[in-house]
């Protein structure tokens, strides 16, 4: 079966996909977008004043009650707070931080774009996982792996500009729109003493289809 057909019969726009070198160069890229991040790994002021856990104690995966923390601009590495995250605005991408430590984890599996919708415009698939309208999914677009970085005109959904797949904030992450057909990971949130917190794992597999 070849790559057009896997992702749904669309064709992309880029130039040399859908072969090999064209899929390593899209994980390149959102490898380097991840790399932005102005720090290897960040340790908050919170490092100085809670112990480190034991090695081994947790996964470098998000894990409930994880804290988010900004990937790039002025505040990268500082906690993401329910404000920061404003309805209409384009998506923030952030990573997981650990509460105890205060230590970013940062990967390119960990990179989410984090958005708020209107409460009212949220499908039960998405409200279940909503904090106050927000909702995160894997920034890890499901067609070669691009960063899912700009806001639909709907407000509602999320673009891949790579090949301009557009998934649905408001339902669940749902493919509205080629050349992609899985949708995106979402990860739970909530609010816990004003702050966003995860409550979840990832609801699905990131990424790419491997096969
Ligand atoms: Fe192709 Fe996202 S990587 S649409």
């Amino acid at each position: 079966m070849s790559d057009t057909k896997e992702q749904g019969g669309r064709a992309c726009a880029c130039a040399g996909h859908p072969d090999d070198s064209g899929r390593r160069s899209m994980l390149s890229g959102a490898l380097a977008l991840a790399a932005l991040a102005p720090m290897a790994v960040v340790s908050l002021g919170a490092s100085a004043q809670a112990p480190a856990p034991a090695a081994g104690t947790r996964s470098q995966k998000p894990e409930p009650g994880d804290k988010l923390a900004f990937m790039i601009g002025p505040k990268a590495g500082k906690e993401v707070k329910p404000a920061d995250v404003e309805i209409g605005k384009p998506p923030l991408l952030a990573y997981p931080m650990d509460p105890a430590t205060g230590k970013v984890l940062i990967s390119k599996a960990n990179l989410l774009t984090v958005v708020r919708l209107k409460p009212a415009d949220l499908k039960p698939t998405s409200a279940r996982n909503a904090a106050d309208g927000i909702v995160a999914f894997s920034s890890l677009c499901t067609h070669y792996g691009c960063p899912i970085t700009t806001l639909h005109p709907s407000q509602t959904q999320i673009v891949c500009n790579c090949h301009g797949s557009v998934f649905d904030a408001a339902n669940r992450g749902a493919v509205t729109q080629g050349p992609a057909t899985r949708r995106l990971a979402m990860l739970p949130l909530t609010i816990k003493d004003g702050a966003l917190v995860v409550s979840g794992k990832f609801d699905g597999p990131l990424g790419p289809p491997t096969t």
